[in-house]
């Protein structure tokens, strides 16, 4: 078999790749991973069909990409979890595999995945990429939007390139979680979701392309006054969400779609929360914390 890959949308041709040609289950060879990184920095995401896996088997392959992170963004870091360290279970399921009710914490705390973010930019060193399998979908809803941070860099006006060009941001759960009323944490929590340092504005090492750094995990900016600093970042949302630059991937069971954090930032649609949704992430790491790499 051949790898190829095609723009999902022939009048986007730089932005959501369908590639065809591998078995994530059967294995892929080092070459064919170089391939699958240059189809990632060109698309930022790709889609990848009948791809039925297990956790083992998807962990298998993200492996090539980086080094995985464990879960341990997840809310649910206990030994009775669904679904081991390795995986991000991004499930409306409990331990027990029923529909959690609309008061558990875990579902709550999901429902963060439907605000605009970048995967682990709460983390000191963030996500590369993640690689997200559907295992169970509902019968409509629950799309994934993309939205290319580089295309929204591109159509920034001068002045306001400028004006984010140093700008350093701190990234925590407590925000995007408090932009929910989300507020009850615990000790251990509090401890874990230490604001984190991230640049606004980041250069993708394998295209070259910069992209802009926003997060709803951002919630204040270095030197800025809070609601400054808030604003700034509300402004640049809007913009960086238009729908000239989002890409909306309808899921299929065993569909698997890997983006790049460094380029795109994501969210779930509403759907039946009455309704199984299970799709289990693998994500694997960046090579170093964004100040540390060159602009
Ligand atoms: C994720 C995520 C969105 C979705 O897996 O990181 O944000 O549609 N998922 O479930
Ligand atoms: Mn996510």
């Amino acid at each position: 078999m051949t790898i190829d890959i095609v723009p999902i949308r022939p009048e986007h041709p730089d932005f959501a790749g369908l590639l065809s040609g591998i078995s994530v289950a059967g294995g892929i060879s080092r070459e064919d991973a170089t391939i699958i990184e240059e189809g990632m920095d060109h698309f930022a995401v790709l889609v990848l069909r009948d791809q039925q896996m297990t956790d083992d088997q998807q962990y298998a392959f993200s492996e090539h990409f980086g080094p995985p992170e464990q879960a341990t963004g997840d809310l649910d870091k206990s030994a009775t979890r669904r679904l081991s360290m390795k995986i991000n279970d991004i499930s409306n399921l409990d331990e027990n595999g029923a529909v959690m009710a609309i008061d558990d914490r875990r579902y709550l705390f999901g429902l963060g995945n439907r605000l605009w973010h970048s995967d682990s930019s709460f983390k000191p060193t963030p996500a590369k990429y993640s690689l997200l399998s559907a295992r169970h979908i509902p019968a409509s809803g629950g799309n994934t939007e993309f939205a290319d941070m580089r295309a929204a860099w591109d159509a920034l006006p001068a002045e306001l390139q400028a004006e984010c060009m140093d700008k350093i941001c701190d990234h925590s759960q407590l925000y995007s979680r408090g932009q929910l009323g989300f507020t009850e944490w615990t000790d251990d929590e509090i401890a874990f979701n230490k604001p984190v340092p991230q640049r606004l504005v980041r250069r993708h090492a394998g295209s070259g392309r910069l992209s802009l750094y926003l997060s709803a995990h951002a919630g204040a900016i270095h030197g800025l006054p809070m609601p400054e600093a808030r604003i700034f970042l509300r402004e640049l949302n809007e913009h960086a969400t238009q729908k000239q630059f989002i890409y909306s991937h309808q899921w299929q069971p065993n569909d698997l779609v890997i983006w790049d954090n460094r380029a795109v930032m994501h969210r779930a649609t509403r759907y039946d929360s009455k309704q199984v949704r299970d799709l289990h992430r693998t994500t694997v790491s960046d090579s170093a914390p964004t100040l540390q790499q060159p602009l």
